[in-house]
């Protein structure tokens, strides 16, 4: 079947179906992608739940539990990634190391073990993590958690004064972001009504910001502005955003800029050291599948990570709120209460890492370092066109020889810049009102994965570590059946 079939494989992009073949739109196109794909067989290394997983009652109850079970179609990394199967591997050396060495663990490192003594296991993270955002290790930390990173940075990068102190954020922010801001400039006691610059949307319905009118809200606020957070990837739109142009022009007015990676790390090529960003913060638990509420990381650019020792004895370095972990691990435990900062990232750090949590993470970053960042991009490109493709083509009707779009109405539009250098995997259907419950509701009972941000939006992000071009036809399949069911069900048909 694949050898009969022709993509158009170019090297942006996805393949698509070729001109008007109406075997494009089957299932059998979808698995003979499948079959070409170069990364097919990382799906194996993720727990995929069955259809019945879904809707088991008790986790004890494993009866009936069958590989042959048809797997839901999960298309919902981009809110909670699923578990890789080497983080078992992990999760038994950490109970083993802490049951057989007890506070030893920290300094005795095993033959065998996949991450040194707990007392470096952070150096280890940072080295993993680093090539998954573009940084070096120094530049990078695993640790905290998202929102508590965003203050730690806020509190060292936002010193505001009489005569620059707004922060730029976006008016559709994440709430987490839009309070952490506000109240940060509570805490310096201005008042957000007068710092806090939102960028707003021309369009509600579609909420896409432009480079434009960023830059132009800079220009606007450029001489009293101390400070801007924007999202890499908006979590409501998937609108990816031109971090390198954006970084650039906030630094030739004098700003400093951070930028909360959440949905953008492990799904897009980040360059985070060369884009010049000043800071950024992101989570673990959506593309780098490190489970729910997993340790968090933060980029701090090496220009404002440096420790500069002087002669006569002085340390000067950007300040901070800190803690014994960030203290330079040669004088750590010398406990004199003379704070000397690690360089870098690193120094950034607060409290001893959970060995527990930071196993998760690393057994996830392991599989990100073999498959590589622009490999997992180019796939990811390739699915969510096609994605895309087949929406476009809505409803999928084998009687139609036409690959061309179809002209019956869809009762959905898609929000996500159809640009694929503006969006990552995700795509965000925005459907006509009274529909997404019905919507919903036949998905599930179908076992389709995907999340809603009410009133009318579903998010569908098919990841590239373990999400088939199948998934996504069989996606479309089900949301064609939905749509169709929901439409009826409003319209009393
Ligand atoms: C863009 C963004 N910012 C902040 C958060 C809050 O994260 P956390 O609860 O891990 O602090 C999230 C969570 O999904 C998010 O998507």
């Amino acid at each position: 079947m694949g050898s009969r079939l022709h993509f158009q494989r170019i090297k942006e992009g996805p393949p698509l179906p070729h001109n008007d073949d109406i075997r494009a739109y089957k299932r059998e196109y979808a698995e003979a992608l499948d079959e070409q794909d170069p990364l097919k067989s990382y799906r194996d290394q993720f727990i995929i739940p069955s259809k019945k997983d879904l809707l088991r009652k008790r986790l004890s109850d494993i009866e009936g539990d069958d590989e042959s079970d048809p797997r839901c179609i999960y298309l919902c990394g981009n809110s909670l990634g699923l578990q890789p199967k080497n983080l078992r591997k992990y999760l038994d050396q950490y109970l083993r190391s802490w049951a057989i060495k007890g506070v030893t663990g920290h300094f005795v490192a095993h033959e065998d073990a996949l991450l040194p003594p707990y007392l470096h296991v952070d150096d280890e993270g940072s080295k993993l993590l680093a090539p998954i955002v573009g940084a070096s290790p120094s530049e990078v930390a695993v640790m905290g958690t998202l929102t508590g990173n965003i203050h730690i940075l806020m509190s060292s990068f936002y010193r505001p004064t009489v005569e620059r102190h707004k922060i730029i954020l976006e008016g559709k922010a994440f709430p987490s972001d839009h309070y952490a801001i506000e109240s940060q400039i509570r805490l310096h006691n201005f008042d957000p009504a007068t710092s806090m610059v939102l960028i707003e949307p021309e369009d509600a319905e579609k909420p896409i910001l432009s480079t434009k009118q960023i830059l132009k809200v800079i220009d606007d606020n450029a001489s009293d502005t101390m400070l801007i957070l924007l999202p890499g990837i908006q979590f409501y739109t998937g609108q990816y955003f031109d971090i390198k142009t954006i970084t650039a022009h906030a630094h030739s007015k004098g700003v400093l800029i951070g930028w909360d990676c959440a949905h953008a790390v492990g799904n897009v090529e980040l360059q985070l050291h060369d884009w010049e960003v000043d800071f950024a913060a992101w989570c673990h638990y959506k593309y780098v599948n490190s489970g729910p509420g997993a340790m968090a990381g933060l980029f701090v650019h090496e220009k404002h990570g440096k420790v500069n020792h002087s002669d006569t004895g002085d340390i000067s370095y950007r300040p901070r709120l800190a803690g014994w972990w960030g203290h330079d691990k040669q004088t750590r435990f010398q406990m004199d209460n003379k704070f000397i900062p690690q360089e870098g990232a690193a120094g950034y750090q607060i409290s001893n890492p959970s060995v527990l949590d930071l196993s998760a993470v690393a057994s996830s970053l392991e599989i990100f370092n073999q498959a590589t960042m622009p490999a997992l991009r180019q796939k990811s490109l390739e699915l969510t066109r096609y994605l895309e493709h087949l929406l476009l083509k809505y409803p999928l009707d084998d009687s139609s020889s036409s690959s061309n779009e179809n002209t019956s109405e869809k009762p959905y539009t898609i929000i996500t810049p159809s640009n694929p250098s503006e969006r990552g995997a995700q795509l965000s259907i925005l459907l006509q009102p009274g529909l997404l419950d019905k919507v919903l509701e036949i998905l599930e009972e179908n076992g389709v994965v995907i999340d809603e941000r009410k009133p009318n939006v579903v998010r569908v992000a098919p990841v590239p570590l373990y999400n088939t071009f199948t998934d996504v036809w069989e996606f479309h399949r089900v949301f064609t059946l939905a749509c169709r069911k929901a439409v009826k069900a409003r319209d009393g048909k």
